[in-house]
């Protein structure tokens, strides 16, 4: 079964067509950061814009690529910007009007999660019950699936996901958009010495009782984020510590506090059950100091820690035409008149 996938929740236009939920038979992906980098994050009406201008070529170079005949048409409908998903989504529904084959509506989160299996011979009924983890741009969820296709969040960020924690520490210390691949590279080449005790992102109960989750499976980055700024602040700005070579020693301490706390509500959540594997998806999960700790952890536990390739960590169409296949969820007439869903959340 050839499945196409279109995805344009936030940044990045994307369309793939994968052969049976894995096997990825072309996976084309338009990025807009250059477009979003001077405002130092995604701005909606680019977003939209940019999808609109670019969503024809994208989807026409992939369906060449493969070069099969396609049986259905899955894509995003949430979470995301409603501007953005709305261009895909509509995209689609016309597509699959027209070639007369069967829409699906996937759920963006539920995507990264698939990812792992993405271009593998896994089967993700063999790690039933799964612990997952989706650390991206916009979203920081623990998610429990007992069977897979069940999602349910047991953990996430009460405020800024990871991604937004990593981009606005960057902008704040004017090293640019997007935060997470020059913080990796900074803090990885300053190693993990002589580092400021930044806290570690854990609410209070109280605060995380509201979003009915447990404090010990939530994070929040607002308190970090603030003493990041004081710091700053108190050392006379973003230009004065570039100039006093004192950055590195920041983003080094900045990581290992975000991924310190992403590492301990992990731990935690993995006590909860007997979890037989750990599967982690979002453009976050790139992280170099991230993959390490989870590594550690997954031996630690004696399960496999499963980790998409990097050119899936991304948002890409190839995660949502292979969930589509395992999942289908929303499909047909039903889908044909779903609306956007931009707080849509797992499961
Ligand atoms: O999954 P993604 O491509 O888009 C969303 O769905 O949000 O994730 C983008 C996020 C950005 O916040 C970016 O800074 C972060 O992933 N990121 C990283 C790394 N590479 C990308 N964060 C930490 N370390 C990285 N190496
Ligand atoms: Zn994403």
């Amino acid at each position: 079964m050839n499945i196409l996938g279109i995805e344009t929740s936030c940044d990045e236009t994307a369309a793939a067509v994968v052969q049976d939920g894995c096997k990825v038979l072309s996976s084309i992906v338009y990025t807009q950061i250059p477009l979003h980098k001077p405002y130092g994050g995604v701005v909606p009406e680019i977003a939209s814009r940019a999808h609109i201008e670019k969503i024809n070529e994208v989807v026409t170079t992939a369906i060449k690529e493969a070069n099969v005949k396609l049986d259905a048409i899955a894509v995003t409908y949430g979470p995301g910007l409603s501007p953005a998903l709305i261009v895909g989504l509509n995209a689609a529904k016309g597509l699959a009007a027209s070639l007369g084959i069967d829409l699906i509506a996937i759920n963006h989160l539920e995507a990264h999660l698939h990812t792992p299996f993405l271009d593998t011979d896994l089967d993700p009924r063999n790690y039933e019950p799964m612990l997952g983890l989706v650390v991206s741009g916009g979203h920081t969820n623990w998610v429990d699936m007992p069977r897979y296709g069940e999602y349910h969040t047991i953990g996430q960020t009460l405020d800024d996901a990871a991604g937004e924690a990593f981009d606005k520490a960057a902008k704040l210390l004017a090293l640019g958009y997007p935060g997470g691949p020059v913080i990796d590279k900074i803090a990885r080449e300053w190693g993990r010495h002589d580092l400021i005790p930044f806290p570690k992102g854990r609410p209070r109960e109280g605060v995380s009782a509201l979003a009915g989750l447990s404090a010990s499976l939530c994070v929040s980055f607002s308190g970090l984020k603030t003493a990041l700024l004081r710091y700053v602040e108190k050392n006379g700005g973003a230009e004065s510590l570039i100039a006093q070579a004192e950055t590195p020693r920041i983003v080094a301490s900045y990581q290992e506090a975000v991924i310190g706390a992403l590492e301990d509500r992990t731990l935690e959540a993995l006590k909860r059950r007997n979890y037989k594997a750990l599967v982690v998806g979002g453009g976050v999960s790139l992280n170099s100091r991230l993959r390490e700790v989870l590594g550690d952890m997954a031996s630690c536990k004696k399960i496999p820690l499963l980790l998409a390739k990097p050119k899936y960590c991304g948002d890409n169409g190839a995660m949502i035409a292979a969930l589509a296949y395992w999942r289908r969820n929303i499909s047909g007439a039903d889908a044909m008149k779903i609306d956007v869903a931009p707080s849509l959340e797992v499961g």
